[in-house]
């Protein structure tokens, strides 16, 4: 069993749409072990960084903007297995190809206003967790729900 960390973005899509509770109660009842969040407005500077591998897509620009349009809130999840569980809730890019169920499948019906943003690797998730948390912003804590998971 390999405790993992992953990033997740509640993207502008979810902060506008009131969908904050909504998300993180699915990640709670799964058994996630939340060690960071805060809210965050984005800049042009830290999202150069994170969508690097985007800047010759052609909605490069669109893809910026859309998420610096409000405050993002960033949290930071720990468990077995985090980031591929993560990955599977999340669902599909395209919300309208996500499958119903995943967060994607349920509230969104498009690739960029897609809700969510989460790490899609162990490499990325470390890289991501670096880039938005300070090392004093995330908190080991024994909370009582972990008795019963594993
Ligand atoms: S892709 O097309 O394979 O690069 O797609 P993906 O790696 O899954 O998506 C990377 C992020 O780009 C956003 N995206 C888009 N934005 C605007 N328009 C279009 N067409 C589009 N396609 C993908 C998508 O929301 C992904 O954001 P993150 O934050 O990584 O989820």
């Amino acid at each position: 069993m390999s405790l993992e960390r992953t990033l997740v973005i509640l993207k502008p899509s979810a902060v506008q749409r009131g969908l904050i509770g909504e998300i993180t109660t699915r990640f709670e009842r799964k058994g996630l072990h939340l060690i960071g969040m805060k809210m965050m407005q984005l800049t042009d500077e830290i999202l150069n960084e994170h969508y690097a591998h985007l800047s010759e897509r052609p909605f490069f620009q669109r893809v910026k903007n859309s998420m610096m349009a409000s405050p993002v809130v960033v949290c930071c999840y720990e468990g077995v297995d985090a980031i591929q569980i993560v990955r599977s809730m999340t669902g599909a890019t395209n919300g309208r190809v996500a499958i119903p169920g995943t967060i994607r499948g349920d509230y969104s019906v498009s690739s960029q206003e897609n809700i969510i943003h989460t790490s899609d690797s162990p490499k990325a998730a470390l890289e991501e967790i670096a880039r938005f948390f300070k090392p004093e912003e995330l908190f080991e804590y024994k909370s009582c729900a972990q008795s019963f998971l594993y």
